[in-house]
């Protein structure tokens, strides 16, 4: 595991979104789709704000990009207030020129007795595409990538889960109380992850540095499945100082 150490988000989101630029542009240039894992939450807003920046000041293209979203909450409709799909059309999808049918997010309509197989399916889409060349990450407090909350297993496969009372507090504020968070989501599963060719990881604030001292630093353990990417050969956690605090 690699760590890079920036002085604040910003400085850090432009660096990662530099990445993925050069990663897109390549790409490009070889006339081939670029694979992109996509996060949502508080800790990609300014790589997602950076990029858009790309695409309209420095012409950078989407077109080439098919990309897959970590999870859902479910159950979701796409156009309420909380949902991921909004997320990510609001903060990225609407102001660059990703094609519609490149994207793909967990869909949180489906009957319970569809999830199976629409899981199985969403990873055989990976695949076909040639799995994920860049992986963005977040890690909840407790560990968790993805919505693969303590106790995920290495290789576990894209599934309905059930979210940890931790991850549902840190929620809750967004559903106006605990209540009417979301019990369960489905996430992409940590077997996937782990597949991705390249994995980004990124944590602000001194609220994360526990967990990523514990990540980086522990035990490998289920545990604490950021841990997990101990075991990948080629993942960066990009950290703000406060977030490195507690790194030796
Ligand atoms: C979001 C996701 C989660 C978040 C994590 C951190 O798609 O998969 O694992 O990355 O909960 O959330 P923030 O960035 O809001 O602290």
């Amino acid at each position: 595991i690699g760590t890079v150490v920036y002085e604040n988000s910003v400085i850090a989101s432009k660096s990662v979104a530099k990445e993925i630029a050069n990663l897109i542009r390549e790409k490009q240039a070889q006339n081939e789709p670029c694979i992109l894992g996509l996060a949502t939450g508080s800790s990609p807003k300014s790589l997602y704000a950076e990029l858009i920046r790309l695409h309209k000041e420095d012409g950078l293209s989407f077109k080439n990009v098919v990309s897959f979203n970590l999870d859902e909450y479910y159950p979701m409709e796409p156009d309420s207030i909380n949902s991921y799909v909004r997320f990510m059309k609001e903060l990225l999808f609407n102001h660059i020129d990703i094609l519609p049918e490149n994207i793909h997010i967990p869909d949180g309509t489906l009957s319970k007795k569809a999830i199976g197989d629409y899981c199985s399916e969403y990873e055989a889409k990976i695949e076909a595409a040639g799995g994920i060349d860049l992986q963005i990450l977040g890690i909840g407090g407790n560990g968790h990538i993805g919505f693969n909350e303590s106790g995920s297993l290495q290789n576990s496969k894209t599934r309905l889960v059930a979210l940890d009372h931790i991850t549902r507090v840190a929620a809750s504020s967004d559903f106006s109380g605990l209540n009417n968070t979301p019990r369960t989501a489905i996430t992409l599963g940590v077997k996937k992850i782990m597949e991705a060719k390249r994995v980004i990881l990124m944590a602000w604030g001194e609220g994360k540095s526990n967990i990523i001292k514990a990540s980086v630093e522990g035990t490998v353990t289920n545990q604490v499945p950021a841990s997990f990417l101990q075991e990948h050969s080629n993942a960066t956690f990009v950290l703000d100082q406060l977030a490195a605090s507690k790194l030796t």
